[in-house]
């Protein structure tokens, strides 16, 4: 595999988290840079993205890339019964760099074995999602002044959502994180990651509701429920609505509390929040920018 790739968030170490935090700041000052002159950068979204592509093919554009690939692979020869190993071999004949979302979990992985070029993944599956958990490592660290010390709300579908999965491993680089799990037992925390914060001695508690500890938090990380990662749609419906964070909720909590979200929201949170201070998901969502052109920077030793 080239070493350069980044597929788990385990791939980076907590200086290389700190470095990616640094960069994102300075572009957000310095929007406008040359820096991928004359290369060329492949998005392949075998699944659907808005922010994800969006967001890296802005970064690439602000960084003076070019951009090939395709956002949806029914217009690529993988309608044709193409394989991902075909289509990687070619697409690194041809780009500097691969970007790819895909559906199946360690996707990622094998595609960057395969490929000549480093690859980020944008998300395989329910598994990791690398990139969100830098961005949102960088909305943290923002909002909070500090990566340590956090108290973590994670709410929602825990099981198939690959950002919390990705936000947790990352969170446990820093000193005295605190996880509050918020799920049904349908969507609880997968034991993998529980079992990895107990061998490692860091506080997780869980929770069916949080109304009443919901100001202890931080950090308040909504999620959506996953509905195509559920093979059963009536299961889907039992759920999909479980929690919905509602302004009133929000009147006790801590005034340096925020709310994110790595979107799209379906109905976890009311739009009444959107206009609250402590609603910080479309701010997170542009910091997705500023982490990319960090990532693709400091992946392709740029900076
Ligand atoms: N947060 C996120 O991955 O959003 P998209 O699915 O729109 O890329």
């Amino acid at each position: 595999m080239n070493n350069k790739s980044l597929i788990s968030i385990t791939d980076f170490t907590k200086d290389e988290y700190l470095k990616i935090m640094d960069l994102a700041r300075f572009y957000e000052k310095n929007t406008t840079q040359r820096l991928l002159k004359g290369k060329v950068i492949a998005t392949l979204f075998f699944e659907p993205s808005t922010r994800t592509r969006l967001s890296f093919e802005t970064a690439i554009n602000r960084l003076g890339g070019k951009i090939i690939g395709f956002s949806d692979s029914s217009s690529s020869s993988v309608s044709k019964g193409e394989t991902l190993h075909d289509t990687i071999r070619m697409v690194s004949n041809y780009a500097d760099m691969i970007i790819m979302r895909h559906p199946l979990e360690g996707s990622a992985r094998y595609a960057a074995e395969i490929s000549d070029v480093p690859v980020i993944n944008a998300g395989d599956g329910a598994n990791q999602h690398p990139t969100q958990t830098l961005l949102d490592m960088y909305s943290i660290q923002k909002t909070q002044g500090r990566l340590d010390d956090i108290n973590l709300f994670m709410v929602g579908d825990l099981k198939y959502g690959r950002t919390v999965h990705s936000l947790l491993m990352a969170m446990s680089q820093f000193d005295n994180p605190i996880f509050n799990f918020v799920a049904p037992p349908e969507l609880a925390m997968p034991n993998e990651y529980k079992s990895f914060l107990t061998n490692n001695g860091i506080r997780y508690f869980e929770h069916l509701e949080f109304n009443e500890i919901i100001n202890q938090a931080d950090i308040i990380y909504m999620t959506r429920v996953q509905r195509e990662r559920f093979i059963d749609p009536v299961e889907y419906e039992k759920v999909k609505n479980v929690y919905i964070l509602k302004n009133e909720m929000l009147a006790n909590t801590k005034p340096n509390v925020r709310i994110l979200h790595p979107l799209p929201r379906v109905n976890e949170i009311d739009t009444d929040v959107d206009s609250n201070e402590k609603a910080y998901y479309f701010e997170q969502a542009r910091n997705g920018v500023y982490t990319r052109m960090a990532i693709i920077s400091h992946l392709l030793n740029l900076q």
